[in-house]
């Protein structure tokens, strides 16, 4: 698992991320996290607007400085995680200081822990001392994820289309 890593997205990889994409069209699925989804075509505009959401710059209403980061293994494109930098009461009701998806083809290979694994520590880089997490009420893959990780249940809260949230915090 040594070559696994988090990156920042980059122009270097444009074929294998336009690969992640497609895996994700292919299994009529959509690209998740949502950041992954911002002119997928144009590469050089998304990390120019993806770096300004780092810095807060052009940030969609409602949203707190992020970072999206790729998960790589070797060179290919595994999977994306976005890390808000602080909590709004949006984040800390419902969505948390992580989201993260692994692409269809690569799911249920350890991806997803070890991407939230190193999320975590990019987070604790930023200054998060306690990193809350989310899911959907029956992701089990991804509440194993975050119970992996340390994640310790703390509530579950409803949303206005009645999904249920589960939220864990992890020290
Ligand atoms: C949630 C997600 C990130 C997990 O990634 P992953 O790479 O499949 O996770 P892992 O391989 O580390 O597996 C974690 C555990 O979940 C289990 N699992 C994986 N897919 C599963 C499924 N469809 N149903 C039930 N359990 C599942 C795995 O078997 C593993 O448990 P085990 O070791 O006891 O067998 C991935 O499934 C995904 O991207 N889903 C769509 C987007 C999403 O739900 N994101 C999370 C909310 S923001």
């Amino acid at each position: 698992m040594n070559n696994i890593r988090l990156i920042k997205p980059t122009l270097d990889l444009k074929e294998e991320f336009l690969g992640m994409i497609n895996d994700w069209k292919n299994h009529n699925e959509k690209p998740k996290p949502w950041p992954i989804n911002i002119e997928p075509d144009n590469l050089p505009q998304m990390i120019k607007r993806l770096e300004g959401y780092s810095r807060g710059i052009g940030l969609n209403e409602n949203h707190v400085e992020n970072t999206t980061y790729w998960l790589i293994d070797n060179n290919k494109v595994i999977g994306a995680c976005n890390i808000r930098h602080r909590l709004n009461d949006y984040l800390l009701k419902y969505d948390g200081h992580i989201g993260g998806a692994i692409r269809p083809s690569e799911r249920g290979k350890g991806y997803g822990t070890t991407m939230l694994t190193l999320a975590i520590q990019k987070a604790k880089e930023l200054g998060i001392d306690k990193v809350l997490i989310t899911c959907n009420k029956g992701n089990t893959a991804s509440e194993k994820t975050i119970v992996r990780n340390g994640g310790v249940f703390e509530s579950e809260e409803v949303e206005d289309n009645g999904n249920i949230v589960r939220r864990f915090w992890i020290k």
